[in-house]
């Protein structure tokens, strides 16, 4: 016989899954439906409205994919590339490899535009490309999880633009946590996840593609590889009048994602974004007052993940595993070459609380000092409650 199912009272400060807020979880015990039901669509229409509020689009095709957020990046590069089609990749992360390894498997040529973890791609890199290449698709990561770079993204969408190729934005990291605007700034494909954000279980990938590239779609001159991925089946269970059975969606995450959009517009999109930058901004306060330095450079440091370097002597996993035993936090550890180098540390979505920075910072501090570090207990505490002090 097994016991049943007990999990501990995680606090997760990682690079995602996040906290899901406790009305998502309910949400997700509502009875199933059938997928064809009327009030189920009517729920499937929520969430299409309401994730084109939090993406900023109009775009009619906007809806969730089932699968998690690499779901998403295959949908979105199986349905645009064709075998040959150029495809320029932004790649000073983890995920940006993970794009080009996808581009690549649909047939795309690629060609990686390269900056070093923890920098941003510069647009004059993606000039020089679309020079040699002329790209169909140029693929940028928004939020580089990897790394904790937020990319600025008008100079290379313009760009893209003017050389007649259409963009992408990995937006999994930031949706729900920073303006993704797509239509004000122009992006053609988007797509992003659930778990971090939007303060839901991993599941679903929302994805939104303009009306620009669904007509590429349709004149495609091959058809897509993936029968579950390609969005005009899908656009047909997802959108319409009529709609036509592809395949049988997750009801109960269905249910989540609403309650959780439904969320983010009870707290207002711009107060949610100010949230997720005055909490990264008091860890970051109270990591440099104990002498943790942050890796990226402060015009570009992705609020909802924080990577902070690992000091010398200081063993990375005795400290995760630590944190976890002692406190209940999980803090993620370094991905690619920052593996043992740095500590990712994520306030997303609900998570982004006041209680979370104060609670991780103490007990990082406490650690250091322990491991044999000379830092007065009560620095970052300290250095953090004054940013929120401040901007009380
Ligand atoms: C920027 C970025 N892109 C893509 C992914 C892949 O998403 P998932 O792990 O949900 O499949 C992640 C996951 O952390 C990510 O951070």
């Amino acid at each position: 016989m097994y016991n049943e199912l007990k999990v501990p009272p995680r606090i997760l400060l990682g690079p995602g899954p996040t906290i899901a807020n406790p009305r998502v979880l309910k949400a997700m015990t509502t009875p199933m439906l059938g997928y064809m039901d009327v009030d189920f669509v009517e729920i499937m229409d929520d969430v299409v409205t309401l994730l084109r509020e939090v993406y900023g689009t109009k775009n009619k095709l906007t809806f969730p994919i089932s699968g998690t957020g690499t779901s998403g990046m295959e949908a979105a590069l199986a349905n645009i590339v064709e075998p040959g089609d150029r495809v320029i990749v932004g790649v000073n992360g983890y995920f940006g490899g993970r794009i080009a390894d996808i581009a690549e498997r649909c047939g795309a040529v690629v060609t990686p535009v390269k900056a070093e973890w923890g920098d941003i791609i510069q647009p004059e890199q993606i000039i020089d490309v679309c020079d040699k290449v002329s790209p169909k698709l140029v693929a940028i990561v928004h939020g580089e999880t990897s790394t904790g770079i937020l990319q600025p993204l008008d100079d290379i969408i313009d760009i893209t633009r003017k050389y007649g190729a259409f963009f992408l934005a990995d937006c999994v990291t930031t949706l729900g946590g920073q303006p993704v605007d797509i239509d004000e700034r122009g992006i053609d494909i988007a797509y992003s996840c659930t778990q971090k954000c939007l303060a839901g279980p991993p599941g679903l990938s929302p994805v939104s593609f303009s009306e620009r590239v669904v007509d590429a779609i349709r004149k495609r001159k091959t058809r897509i590889q993936s029968f579950y991925l390609d969005v005009e089946l899908l656009e047909e269970y997802w959108t319409g009048d009529t709609r036509k059975y592809h395949h049988t969606v997750s009801m109960s995450l269905i249910y989540a994602i609403r309650e959780a959009l439904r969320i983010i517009q009870e707290e207002g999109q711009s107060a949610r974004y100010i949230r997720h930058e005055q909490n990264a901004a008091a860890l970051i306060a109270g990591a440099e007052a104990i002498g943790l330095k942050p890796v990226a450079a402060a015009r570009y440091r992705l609020p909802m993940l924080t990577t902070l370097r690992i000091p010398e002597g200081i063993d990375d996993a005795t400290m995760r595993n630590r944190l976890l035993q002692d406190y209940n936090i999980e803090i993620g550890g370094g991905l690619g070459v920052f593996a043992g180098k740095a500590w990712r540390i994520g306030l997303m979505g609900d998570a982004a609380n006041e209680q979370n920075v104060l609670l991780v910072l103490n007990a990082i501090e406490k650690l250091l000092i322990e491991f044999g570090v000379t830092v007065e207990p009560g620095t970052a505490v300290s250095a953090a409650a004054a940013v929120y002090h401040n901007s009380e």
